[in-house]
């Protein structure tokens, strides 16, 4: 109640939930299965790609080295987004935006039997993961002209144990891109691509506006410093009439390199109560 007066009145934060409620057992031994996916892979970065890349795949040289080390125990984002599809997903229809090296990307992978796995990033896909899944097909189109990237835009269909897998690899500031996703309707959205204000708000935008959004989703935005938060707090207060927001969530929790950093501030939000 109180929550919906400070949404209507447009007041600069809203009153959000600070952790995701779990059985200890039951994340235990998904966080054991997510290490064991990571494991799966020794070496995430691929030299030959890192060069021709646009962004080095969003991985900093501070970060580069501790990319391949052993995250820990602790409670990362993957963990919990794990968590949430096996308990609300019967059908798991997830979109990450910022795929990188695909570290998030496979353990999401990995840790369903069912699903449909959707990766957009402005690089092209990283080897290393490309190599654990079966190429099934690709499309190609122009690049926005003032895109940062510089080669064609495409959309790639793979396989991975049963599952259809694609990878967007397109700049998210480009409209006709989202437009190739037109149809889908994601239950698990990961916003991890472009950390800036601007850019989540146009990334929701387009989710809205190409209706990609189900009956029933949960969105997850990683890294809301600063002005990013104020656009998380912007998204929930224009759309929570159209979407009927229910859970808001802000907390902090491990990310990609798990204990070889200072835990990511994390927003999310779900239109049921998870
Ligand atoms: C922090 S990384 C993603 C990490 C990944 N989600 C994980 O948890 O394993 C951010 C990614 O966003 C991508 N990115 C940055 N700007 C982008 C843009 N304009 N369009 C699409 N992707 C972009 C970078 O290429 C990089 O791979």
């Amino acid at each position: 109640m109180f929550n919906a007066l400070k949404r209507m009145l447009g007041s600069a934060e809203v009153t959000t939930k600070p952790a995701v409620e779990f059985p200890e057992q039951e994340m235990n031994e998904l966080k054991k299965m997510n290490r064991l996916s990571l494991a799966l892979v020794k070496d995430w970065i691929d030299e030959e790609a890192m060069k021709t890349s646009c962004f080095k795949y969003g991985v900093p040289d501070f970060i580069k080295s501790d990319l391949n080390k052993d995250i820990g125990s602790d409670l990362t984002y993957t963990d919990l987004m794990v968590y949430l599809s096996h308990k609300h997903f019967k059908k798991l229809n997830y979109l990450e935006i910022g795929v990188s090296v695909g570290k998030n990307f496979f353990q999401m992978l990995n840790a369903h039997t069912t699903g449909r796995f959707t990766g957009y990033d402005i690089e092209e896909i990283n080897p290393r993961l490309q190599q654990l899944l079966e190429y099934r097909g690709k499309q190609e189109w122009d690049t926005l002209p003032k895109s940062i990237k510089k080669n064609r835009s495409s959309m790639s269909a793979y396989d991975y144990k049963g599952m259809e897998v694609r990878y967007l690899s397109a700049d998210v500031w480009d409209e006709k891109s989202w437009a190739k996703l037109q149809g889908e309707k994601f239950n698990l959205v990961f916003s991890d691509a472009l950390h800036t204000p601007q850019a989540i708000l146009f990334e929701f935008e387009m989710l809205v506006k190409y209706d990609l959004l189900d009956d029933q989703f949960i969105i997850v935005w990683d890294d809301l410093v600063g002005k990013m938060k104020n656009s998380f707090f912007k998204i929930i207060r224009k759309y929570d009439k159209v979407y009927q927001i229910k859970d808001i969530y802000f907390l902090n929790v491990n990310g990609w390199i798990g204990q070889h950093e200072i835990p990511h501030s994390v927003g999310m939000i779900s239109n049921f109560n998870c």
